[in-house]
């Protein structure tokens, strides 16, 4: 048997060990926490075998400090640290569930059989973790290192990108719990494997980073500007000064004619089709005027333009900060889904890489109710993740104020600290995280985190420690977006 580092042994209690938990006294000074991972040894049919199990609770048996014991000290003016720490019959019992068993020519599968009582338990060393988490090694061209297992500062917690990112990620937890943190963190290190990344950055939290990371900054109307081929019907629509239904009428078949003819278009290009369309059906000198008047209205907002050349700024590693802040809510909207269409045309048609675009404050583009065109393409965007790879990180406060379809599909999820009432709403995103250590998430710490994820990116779920950024986090002062 391998020479372990022994932290305890498990033990028989009435419910324990079974085919799915164990029992375990931690010996001398040694202790776990929730969620923690252990490894423990035993014989199976003449072989060895190591079952890997996380900690889901803990209890303290003593039998000095029993109601009845406490009281006649205390009336005897016995204080209670006059006993031994280490006395005999005072133990901790921790429960922990069986992940996975290691046999012992390397293969790895679900538990099948009892652990015995009496067998040693031990804390993992970083290659069994990496073993029955299935990661890969932090070293590989594409790992994503982000984090520390929650209890051992020296175990990286590691993803491929590969497997993780076009698949997206979820992010979700209180304010000020850590998400925006994270997502700075996730930006660096999908930049350093030489994956371009689009962050959305509606308080102007990420500028800084980008120009640590000699990234560019986008600011939509003086460097950026999408083309109005790129809107949808219904938002064209509602920017145009026009009520009177004949004069929508025109506007919107105008559109689809220039939509259909699948070239790009502006708004002088608009016009003269206007025009095309109110004399093709016969309006007057005076209707067309007022169309053309109307049209060219469109020039005046600022965020309308010749579009911008992505394959041009896509490079390996670039980060692309899109700085929203001087935006009204509904041109962020407008903005992101004419964004998120012109990536994921020029993708499908493989003209720029695969990329990460980062939503912080994703519930502005993805509602859980009502549509805007940004929530349907990148609903599609997520929903196409493996055919035309454009990974999204999504980040929210509540994870009930996103699509909830949307933030089913996405295969890894960071939980940072949440709210009591927010919990219900987590339902199925929690992985095979059991009931205990699920309350243990309203409180977490900052920076702190659930990760869970399926077989192919992180088999079980384990706490985590955001690791420390080389970029500085936050920046600006935000300013308030202002409801448009
Ligand atoms: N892992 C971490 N390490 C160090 N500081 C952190 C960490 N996570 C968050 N912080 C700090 O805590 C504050 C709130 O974090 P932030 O990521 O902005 O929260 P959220 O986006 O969830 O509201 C910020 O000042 C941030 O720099
Ligand atoms: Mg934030």
């Amino acid at each position: 048997m391998e020479n372990l580092n022994i932290i305890g042994k498990t033990v028989f209690v009435g419910d324990a060990p079974s085919l799915e938990r164990v029992a375990f006294v931690c010996l001398g000074s040694n202790e776990v926490g929730s969620g923690e991972m252990v490894k423990i040894q035993f014989d199976k049919s003449g072989k060895s075998v190591v079952a890997a199990a996380r900690v889901t609770s803990g209890l303290e048996q003593n039998p000095y400090e029993t109601p009845q014991r406490t009281q006649v000290m205390d009336a005897l003016g016995i204080s209670s640290s006059e006993i031994d720490e280490d006395s005999l019959g005072r133990f901790k019992v921790y429960y922990a569930d069986l992940l996975e068993f290691v046999y012992h020519d390397g293969s790895m599968g679900r538990p099948s059989g009892i652990v015995p009582s009496g067998s040693p338990v031990s804390a993992p060393d970083e290659d069994f973790v990496r073993k029955v988490l299935g990661m890969p090694l932090p070293n590989e061209a594409d790992s994503l290192n982000l984090a520390t297992l929650g209890n051992s500062d020296n175990i990286s917690v590691t993803l491929s990108a590969n497997k993780t990112l076009p698949r997206h990620i979820l992010v979700v937890g209180t304010t000020g719990s850590g998400k925006s943190y994270f997502v700075g963190k996730a930006v660096e290190e999908v930049s350093r494997i030489g994956i371009p990344v689009i962050i959305v950055d509606i308080h102007g939290e990420y500028i800084k980073e980008t120009e640590e990371l000699k990234g560019t900054v986008l600011r939509p109307g003086v460097n950026l500007r999408i083309r109005l081929d790129s809107l949808e019907e219904s938002e064209v629509l509602g920017m145009l000064p026009i009520t009177n239904e004949l004069h929508t009428n025109i506007a919107a078949r105008a559109f689809s004619d220039l939509k259909m003819s699948g070239r790009p278009f502006g708004v002088r290009e608009y016009e003269n089709k206007v025009r095309e369309v109110a004399i093709d059906i016969g309006s007057t000198k005076g209707t067309q005027t007022i169309m053309e008047a109307r049209i060219r209205s469109l020039n005046t907002i600022k965020i309308l333009g010749d579009g911008i050349k992505w394959d041009a700024i896509l490079s390996k590693g670039a980060v692309i900060d899109v700085d929203c802040r001087d935006l009204t809510r509904t041109y962020v909207i407008m903005l992101v889904g004419a964004m998120a269409r012109e990536l994921y045309n020029l993708r499908k048609s493989g003209k720029i890489p695969p990329l990460v675009l980062a939503l912080d404050e994703a519930h502005i583009f993805l509602p859980a109710s009502g549509s805007s065109g940004a929530s349907f393409v990148l609903g599609e965007i997520v929903r196409m993740g493996r055919h035309a790879p454009i990974g999204a990180i999504i980040s929210t406060q509540h994870p009930s104020d996103i699509d909830q379809a949307t933030a089913k599909i996405t295969n890894t999820r960071f939980i940072f600290a949440i709210e009591p009432s927010e919990l219900g709403s987590l339902g199925g995103l929690l992985g095979d995280m059991p009931p205990e250590t699920v309350n243990y998430l309203t409180h977490m710490e900052q920076g702190e985190c659930l990760l869970v994820g399926n077989r192919e990116t992180i088999r079980h779920s384990v706490t985590t420690k955001i690791s420390k950024r080389k970029t500085t986090p936050g920046g600006d002062t935000p300013r308030m977006i202002q409801n448009g």
